[in-house]
């Protein structure tokens, strides 16, 4: 049985049909919305109740905390799995068999050396740029390098595009720390597995051999696991967004780094140590900034607090918290950020504020506290962020291209001046 939404404007009846996913989630179709009104649109900033695609890559209930990709649950994915595997899932849909996973594996390794001329424009970039602002130009600039935009209905150009890039975004963001750090740009070692290899082109200096820990690669490949897709949020929506004009793979994955880079969405996690590290000078008053992020006229806000879509928990938050406990012990490191994100997170539960908003921890506020365990400097918490979530953006270019959606191109309700007559330069005041 069909249903229907009703909707009654000046005083005229519409029907749209109502649509409910797999996990029965509903939503109105409004896509003959204009038509049928005669021009009527939807008004919603922040696209906080609009549907922008249907998806099958990942499924979220932000008030019961669930976070699935492909329909395995978070907390499996990240205790039984590894970030490549789940990698392969999310972009092709299923875990993949073991003879699949070592194909994909070579595949990637095959790709792993960066043509030598992307020096010249690494070595452009002065040592303070940021990470974030050199990956996404770095990512933009392999389009010079790779310039016949895939063809995605090519299942074989579409699959040597995706491994591609998989094989050469961890080199770019290695280089883009080098380039910070003064020391030379690293090549990727084919032996070693993706995660391993990460903190190989990062770490390793001329000089000493960088010995790989175990419990710091695993306390990594966790992390990134937990990162590697969000459904439709803020830099997902501008891959997509940016891919529906037919601009190609890395032209539209450049144009996600850029969206991640701020601190509302994957700038928080470089934001959240900071904040930290401020409380921790200023002499550990927590109560004083819990007063400040409640304060309306005070634009600070707590950094890793708070989400568009969890209005429970974040499952990812309540993973990393545990994992930053576990790594600390493991690396018998004592970071006082650590004792003072866990008093925030106490005082902050139990204040009307924070319970009557519904803002909980989310991925950002515990993840940069592995970082720092892992020699990662601040600057660089982004990128191993953009490093994780570029499984899902791909994944997400890919469905969306295939599913051949029309370009993204949002309405306006216009707001400004009706018709106005020129006025020559002399006459205005
Ligand atoms: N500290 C203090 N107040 C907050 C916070 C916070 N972190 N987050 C939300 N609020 C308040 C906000 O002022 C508003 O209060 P009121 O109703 O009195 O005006 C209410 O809670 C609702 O907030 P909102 O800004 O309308 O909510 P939103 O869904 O538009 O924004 C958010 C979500 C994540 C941008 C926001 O919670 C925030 O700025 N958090 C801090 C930054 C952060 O941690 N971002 C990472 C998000 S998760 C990872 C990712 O996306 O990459």
């Amino acid at each position: 049985m069909s249903e229907n939404a009703i909707l009654e404007v000046d005083g005229k009846r519409y029907e749209f049909p109502v649509l409910r996913g797999t996990e029965n989630e509903i939503a109105i179709d409004l896509k003959t919305l204009r038509s049928v009104t005669n021009g009527i649109i939807t008004l919603d900033p922040g696209y906080k109740n609009t549907g922008a695609c249907k998806s099958a890559i990942t499924f979220l209930d932000g008030e019961k905390g669930i976070l699935r990709y492909r329909g395995y649950s978070i907390e499996s994915l990240a205790e039984k799995s590894n970030f490549l595997e789940v990698a392969y899932l999310v972009i092709f849909g299923e875990l993949p068999t073991a003879a699949q996973f070592k194909k994909f594996d070579d595949d990637i390794k095959a790709h792993s050396l960066l043509n030598e001329e992307m020096k010249n424009i690494i070595n452009g970039f002065p040592k303070v740029a940021h990470p974030m602002g050199m990956l996404s130009s770095l990512t933009s600039a392999l389009t010079a390098f790779n310039p016949i935009t895939v063809n995605v209905h090519s299942e074989k150009d579409l699959y040597n595009a995706i491994v591609k890039l998989l094989a050469k975004f961890p080199v770019l963001a290695a280089w883009a720390h080098s380039v910070n750090q003064g020391t030379p740009l690293n090549y990727a070692d084919n032996s070693l597995d993706y995660v391993s290899n990460i903190m190989q082109m990062m770490f390793e200096i001329p000089t000493t051999k960088y010995v790989i820990n175990p419990i710091a690669v695993k306390a990594l490949d966790q992390l990134l696991i937990l990162h590697e897709d969000h459904e439709q949020n803020c830099s997902t929506s501008t891959v997509r967004i940016v891919g529906s004009s037919e601009a190609g793979l890395f032209a539209s994955i450049s144009a996600g780094v850029s969206a991640l880079w701020g601190r509302l969405h994957g700038g928080a996690n470089q934001a959240v140590i900071e904040m930290l590290e401020a409380i921790q000078k200023d002499g550990g008053d927590v109560d004083k900034f819990i007063l400040k992020a409640k304060d309306p006229n005070d634009p600070f806000r707590l950094m890793g607090f708070g989400h568009r879509v969890y209005k429970n928990f974040d499952p990812r938050a309540k993973i990393i918290k545990a994992a930053a406990d576990e790594l600390l012990a493991e690396l018998n490191i004592n970071d006082p950020a650590l004792k003072i994100a866990k008093h925030l997170e106490e005082v902050a539960l139990k204040d009307e504020y924070f319970v009557s908003r519904k803002l909980y921890p989310n991925v950002d506020f515990y993840s940069g506290i592995i970082y720092k365990a892992l020699g990662i400097p601040s600057e660089m918490f982004t990128v191993m962020f953009a490093i994780g979530r570029l499984p899902g953006w791909i994944a997400q270019w890919k469905e969306m291209r295939l599913g051949g959606e029309p370009i993204g191109r949002p309405r306006q309700l216009y707001v400004g001046h009706t018709e106005r007559d020129f006025k020559a330069i002399e006459t205005r005041k």
